[in-house]
């Protein structure tokens, strides 16, 4: 719920709904009963401590989980008003309307052009006149296109790590998601190749539903719409970011982006 947001946040249309999410690692219950609607076309900030478990109620909004032995989900999560636990849904297709970009960029061992095209070629595409718009077109969206179309053939591994960064996010791209799920996506870049990737957030935007983890409150306060704040495995307080930074309703957001603990 949008909760300190009165009047605005009911006219915007859900792209995801989370209600009642529990997360257990094996015994220890990592998410406690979380409930968040993420309004279409807008960005959604998780903010909170370390090990408050940002990362974890991330991973379960792609069936990410599903990986990891042990990793248990309950609850509901919807998207476009779809449960994508039902039994009836593969996985596969909800990880390809949810895409996901991890904190430290994670290139396949292959060339700039073959790292886009990937998850097209995975889903049959074959024609190299249609692979090469793809490539074009993720590349101009993850604005990287200017500094590699003379280099496509090289290895995406010899890219700057802010390149390999939006070169990752040009590859989400390239299968047409709907929302993009991000984890501190900038924390291992530097300040220039951070600021990009806050502008490509801000165009990302006008297509894409964006939930990204950040740890800095100057950063979430930047890019996002709205905000939620994580405290010890449960949501504490959801609101537009300006209401969460100037106005927090909870104290134990008050405590955390006044910096009194975090
Ligand atoms: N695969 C796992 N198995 C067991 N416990 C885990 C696993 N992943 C995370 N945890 C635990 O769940 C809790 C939440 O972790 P999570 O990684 O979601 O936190 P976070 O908010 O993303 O932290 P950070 O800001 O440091 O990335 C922590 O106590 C962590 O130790
Ligand atoms: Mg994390």
């Amino acid at each position: 719920m949008i909760q300190s947001q009165p009047a605005a946040a009911p006219a915007l249309a859900d792209k995801m709904k989370i209600e009642n999410l529990d997360i257990f690692y094996g015994t220890f219950q990592a998410m406690k009963r979380a409930n968040l609607s993420v309004p279409d076309r807008h960005v959604m900030a998780l903010i909170g401590p370390s090990g408050c478990g940002k990362s974890t109620f991330l991973r379960a909004l792609n069936r990410m989980h599903d990986l990891t032995p042990g990793a248990r989900v309950e609850g509901k999560v919807t998207l476009d008003g779809v449960d994508i636990y039902a039994p009836s849904i593969d996985p596969v297709t909800v990880r390809h309307r949810i895409g996901m970009v991890f904190q430290r960029p994670n290139p396949f061992p292959k060339s700039i052009f073959e790292n886009v095209v990937y998850g097209a070629k995975i889903h049959g595409e074959k024609n190299p006149k249609r692979l090469a718009e793809i490539a074009e077109k993720s590349l101009r969206a993850a604005a990287l296109w200017d500094e590699v179309k003379d280099r496509l053939s090289r290895s995406a591994l010899d890219l700057s790590g802010g390149q390999q960064q939006r070169l990752c996010i040009a590859r989400v791209l390239a299968v047409e998601p709907e929302v993009i799920l991000m984890d501190e996506p900038a924390s291992a870049l530097d300040p220039i190749a951070t600021s990009k990737i806050e502008d490509l957030i801000g165009e990302l935007k006008r297509d894409y539903t964006v939930i990204i983890v950040t740890h800095s409150m100057q950063q979430a306060a930047r890019i996002s719409d709205f905000t939620s704040f994580f405290l010890l495995g449960e949501l504490i307080e959801v609101g537009t970011t300006s209401d969460i930074f100037t106005r927090p309703r909870d104290k134990r957001t008050e405590d955390y982006i006044t910096g009194r603990y975090g």
